[in-house]
């Protein structure tokens, strides 16, 4: 079987697949490996590496994509991309399905087999191969330097001979992935920080931490199965509000990561939110890409108010760390290749919880049935 590592084409996305590492191993399974020429070089990765791996350079995207029995990619397939996907080859990358149903049905006309990467469940056997966890830890630690860099305020103590300047302030909401690596990056910068959930089982996480968990008095817990948040209730979400209210007006920088998977990220930090904050203080909020945790926010924006509150909606942080970012993704990429590959062609047992969690489409059909729903949908609301 031949792999396929196209070169990533989304503006500023400096990710690439597969390291040279990954490729060396795979080629000693028995695999071939065609890559992009140039596919590594935001990343830092010459061509040469790939080449000493004993991967095949293709020299443009046509030649790498006509290559590709499986093509593994970073960022959901634009609609071009789609279009140079061999009928039948097989394709994982980051799908977002959800976000993006239109783009499945494409896919699925390709007949092949689609594995969502960012459908690999979040189960310890899983957990090698999940790229959104390993991504999202890289996403909360730039969060913190993005929120430092921009802040005009010293985030640690420090006792000098011109005063003690008192730590910053940083407020952490969701404390998933993404939130507890903000809160530990904050914590290394000497940040007094504040974190809050809705799932009461990350409390101690939170506080083993160094962080104060901040608690809403409603008996609700928003666990949900899988390690996922739950919506609450509206009684639960006004205490919430009061309370994240006063927590907002005296952080100095607020990190935001709160999601439930497959709906649009819930507004945790309103317009009034925001005017009740200090002067020069900092929202990263990195659900920018599903709506956003701040009614503020612009997707992929820095936007700044009137009373200086800069708000960052970027949503490219793992890739603003290109070389670790790339270097993780092809670790995971690399365990899921193996666990799914097997005699030279994907192997997809219904017994296999990976497998079958992960597969969106094949021989043309939408397969995963929560995607098929979504998929049905948007089309009867384009025809309606
Ligand atoms: P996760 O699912 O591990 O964590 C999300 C947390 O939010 C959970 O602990 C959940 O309980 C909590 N939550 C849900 N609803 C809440 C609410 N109403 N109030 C408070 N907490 C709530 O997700 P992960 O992997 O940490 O990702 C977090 C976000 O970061 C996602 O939106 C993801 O797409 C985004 N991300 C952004 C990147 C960027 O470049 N901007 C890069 C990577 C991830």
């Amino acid at each position: 079987m031949r792999i396929a590592v196209p070169s990533e084409i989304v503006a500023g996305e400096r990710r690439v697949a597969l390291t040279p590492e990954s490729v060396k191993r795979l080629v000693a399974k028995g695999l071939a490996v065609s890559v992009q020429r140039g596919a590594g070089a935001a990343s830092l990765i010459p061509d040469a590496d790939y080449e000493a791996a004993g991967a095949r350079l293709e020299p443009d995207a046509a030649s790498t994509w006509r290559a590709g029995e499986l093509v593994v990619k970073v960022r959901a397939p634009t609609p071009h991309e789609i279009d140079e996907l061999r009928e039948h080859a097989g394709l994982i990358s980051l799908i977002a399905p959800f976000a993006d149903p239109d783009r499945v049905y494409e896919l699925a006309r390709r007949r092949g087999v689609v594995l969502a990467a960012d459908l690999v469940p979040r189960t310890s056997a899983a957990q090698m191969m999940d790229v959104l966890s390993s991504q999202a830890t890289l996403a909360g630690y730039r969060a913190v330097l993005l929120a430092a860099e921009a802040s005009p305020k010293l985030f640690p103590m420090m006792m000098t001979a011109a005063g003690t300047i008192a730590p910053a302030r940083v407020l952490v909401l969701g404390a998933g992935v993404a939130g507890l690596q903000a809160i530990a990056t904050a914590r290394r910068l000497g940040a007094v920080v504040e974190a809050f959930d809705v799932r009461r089982v990350v409390k101690e996480q939170v506080e083993s931490l160094g962080a104060k968990f901040i608690e809403v008095p409603i008996a609700e817990d928003g666990a949900a199965a899988g390690g996922y948040a739950r919506e609450m209730s509206p009684a639960y979400q006004a205490a919430q509000a009061e309370l994240l209210g006063a927590a907002l007006a005296r952080c100095d920088a607020a990190i935001t990561t709160a999601q439930v998977p497959g709906r649009v990220a819930p507004t945790l930090i309103t317009a009034d939110h925001v005017a009740r904050m200090k002067p020069g203080a900092v929202i990263v909020d990195l659900a920018a890409e599903q709506g956003g945790n701040c009614a503020l926010t612009r997707t992929g924006e820095r936007v700044v108010t009137d009373r200086g509150v800069l708000v960052v909606g970027d949503t490219d942080l793992p890739s603003q760390l290109a070389v670790h970012a790339s270097q993780m993704f092809s670790k995971n990429l690399e365990k899921l290749i193996v666990h799914l590959v097997r005699d030279g062609a994907l192997h997809l047992d219904p017994a296999d919880e990976i497998a079958q969690a992960m597969m969106v489409c094949r021989g043309g059909v939408i397969v995963h049935p929560r995607v098929a729903q979504a998929v049905a949908q948007a089309r009867k609301e384009l025809a309606a």
